[in-house]
């Protein structure tokens, strides 16, 4: 076809116009706000590198949930910060812990939110990584300890941790670990015991990435020895994150999530385009960090930045974003 030559310009000339022709658009309705819950009561303590983020109690969580329900956050997401860490990581398949108390207390509360639960070992294990550690022999003075995580064994207690959180209440579970075979593993059990309707939202092309460190204070998690680089994705790969979600959904992934979200957005548009299922961006603590502090700094227009990104996000073929600004993006949009 041969189109005349033509002033593009045209279609810019009137604000109606422009959003009449707008193609990515961006609604509360995509977005999952995550939240992190720790032991106590009347609880809000301030994360310091994410301003305008807590670690609440849960009594604080259900006030919380209760506000981004009314502003129209559909979904959150929940990260658990435990009474004491051990070498198993036992309190995150505790059927008493904190996750199970807090998805309990909010669906209670608030039962049209939908919960989802971080299924992952790093904030429940004292070693801090997201499996079962098996130590090498002793290292040389001064150099780190030699491990390896267990892909097997972690599988068993991430299924356990799974049953717990469906078991509460949770409407979807989000395995962040990258073991291999998790989300077969997760839905079989889901389905014996009868949660059926369980979605699994997996972290299918996790980076091991920079951008995860305000996180890492947020849930108290960061490794204590090594890195995440045997079980998180180099950043330099995009055909290996297509292996990776083809295989979390032929094992029964009901939405496969890319994070980070900014330096990968290729491989958003890349997944979406392959394989035509609910793609998630996870616009991480990092992405947030970054322009929080240019804002604070006046170098940079927060709301303007924020709307642009996310915007981005879905243009790249993100149908949902997880994103620290959810609560903030539900407010703008409403007001606009
Ligand atoms: C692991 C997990 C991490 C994040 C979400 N789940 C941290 C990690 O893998 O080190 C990071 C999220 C963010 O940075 O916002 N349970």
């Amino acid at each position: 076809m041969k189109f005349p030559q033509t002033r593009l310009r045209r279609l810019r000339a009137h604000e109606a116009l422009r959003r009449m022709v707008q193609e990515a658009a961006l609604s509360a309705d995509d977005l999952i706000l995550p939240l992190f819950v720790r032991p106590g009561r009347g609880e809000r303590r301030p994360i310091s590198s994410m301003p305008g983020h807590y670690q609440f109690s849960v009594d604080e969580l259900v006030k919380e949930a209760e506000e981004a329900h009314h502003m129209g956050v559909p979904a959150i997401i929940l990260f658990g910060i435990p009474e004491s860490k051990d070498e198993a990581g036992s309190r995150a398949y505790d059927p008493a812990g904190i996750i199970a108390r807090a998805v309990e207390s909010v669906k209670r509360a608030v039962p049209d939110i939908l919960v989802i639960t971080d299924v992952c070992l790093c904030e429940y294990t004292s070693h801090g990584h997201c499996g079962v550690v098996r130590r090498g022999p002793a290292a040389a003075a001064g150099q780190p300890p030699r491990f390896e995580v267990d892909n097997d064994a972690t599988l068993e207690l991430l299924v356990k941790e799974a049953l717990v959180h469906a078991g509460a209440g949770a409407d979807g579970v989000a395995p962040s670990d990258m073991m291999d075979g998790r989300v077969g593993a997760i839905r079989r059990a889901l389905d014996q015991a009868g949660h059926v309707n369980t979605f699994i939202l997996a972290y299918s092309a996790k980076y091991a990435s920079s951008f995860y460190g305000p996180f890492r204070e947020a849930a108290e998690s960061p490794p204590q020895f090594g890195d995440r680089r045997t079980y998180q994705m180099d950043p330099s790969n995009s055909d290996e994150a297509l292996r990776e979600v083809r295989l979390d959904l032929e094992e029964g992934a009901d939405i496969v999530m890319v994070k980070p979200a900014l330096a990968y957005m290729d491989i958003i548009s890349r997944v979406k385009e392959e394989f035509h299922v609910p793609v998630a961006a996870y616009n991480v603590s990092g992405e947030f960090a970054m322009v929080k502090a240019a804002a604070a700094k006046g170098w940079i227009d927060e709301k303007a930045a924020v709307l642009e990104i996310l915007t981005g996000l879905r243009r790249a073929g993100a149908d949902l974003i997880l994103t620290y600004w959810a609560k903030d993006v539900a407010k703008w949009l409403s007001t606009r």
